[in-house]
């Protein structure tokens, strides 16, 4: 069942558990991951980034195969498929028209005025039908540098006039995690994700999950955490997987076989994180 992240994420919110977001790269993945999530029963949302819309052909090419994947394997859990990162109203405009359900906005480069413009006309095109948003405050990092800037960790007053002059449906502030892989341990500010949490009483995304320790991601989802991004990971379980397969099997060329390799290893990567999270079961 195809829904937006609304409901669910309230849920999760006020029970204090939080939804995995699996980053899909492909056909294949976005089968293991609904095959995992279903045999767990558990909620998940589906994050497509830009660049894996153009790899996998178009933002139609993603929402048929997300469709046509629930009724053909009779995926019952709630399914959200969200824009991850969109840069610009018109590739979440794209998004939306194409039958995502939720979108990420993220404008967090830009000044405040202009972040909250932008997420504000995004807000506008998608809640009237039925589409739920997400924008970022502060600046999340990327893999070149492994540790987070922390002049660009999302100040409290910031998060409060974003969400407040959007109506955003819930937010990514950055607070100390950065995508791909650490260097060294990541310095969460906790103190000011509760206090965003206590002011804005909504649900908070954590951006970068690859790498943030077990005990920091139960922290986490007792500030506020609603939502955590997971993509790295399982690209990590999926290519040893396939790279110790083929290393193995010199001989094997049919792609199913090769491809089909990475399949155990991502759905026990899945596995464990949905129990850490405590979505297991929350259908
Ligand atoms: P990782 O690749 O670090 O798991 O982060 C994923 C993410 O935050 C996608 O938005």
């Amino acid at each position: 069942m195809l829904v937006n992240a609304k409901e669910m994420l309230n849920k999760a919110h006020n029970e204090k558990y939080a939804i995995a977001h699996f980053n899909i790269n492909n056909l294949e993945w976005t089968r293991f991951i609904l095959e995992e999530c279903q045999k767990q029963n558990s909620p998940v949302i589906l994050g497509v980034s830009e660049g894996a819309i153009k790899y996998i052909g178009g933002e139609d090419v993603v929402v048929s195969i997300v469709k046509s994947l629930i009724k053909d394997l009779n995926i019952t859990i709630p399914v959200v498929l969200h824009l991850d990162h969109g840069s610009s109203f018109e590739s979440c405009k794209r998004a939306v028209d194409a039958g995502f359900t939720s979108v990420m906005i993220d404008a967090s480069s830009h000044s405040l005025e202009e972040n909250i413009a932008i997420t504000k006309s995004v807000v506008a095109y998608a809640h009237p039908k039925n589409v739920s948003v997400e924008a970022e405050i502060g600046h999340v990092g990327g893999e070149e540098d492994g540790v987070a800037d922390e002049l660009a960790y999302a100040k409290v007053e910031d998060a409060v006039t974003l969400t407040k002059e959007t109506g955003i449906d819930f937010l990514a502030p950055a607070l100390g995690s950065v995508h791909g892989l650490y260097k060294g341990e990541p310095k969460l500010d906790f103190d000011r994700m509760q206090k965003i949490n206590e002011i804005l009483n909504i649900p908070l995304v954590l951006h970068g999950g690859t790498g943030i320790g077990d005990d920091l991601i139960r922290k986490a989802i007792t500030c506020g955490i609603s939502k955590l991004n997971i993509n790295t990971e399982l690209q990590i379980a999926w290519s040893n997987a396939v790279r110790d397969f083929v290393t193995n099997n010199q001989g094997v060329y049919d792609p199913r076989k090769v491809i089909k390799a990475g399949e155990m290893a991502m759905k026990e990567a899945i596995c464990k994180k949905l129990e850490l999270l405590g979505c297991v079961d929350k259908v």
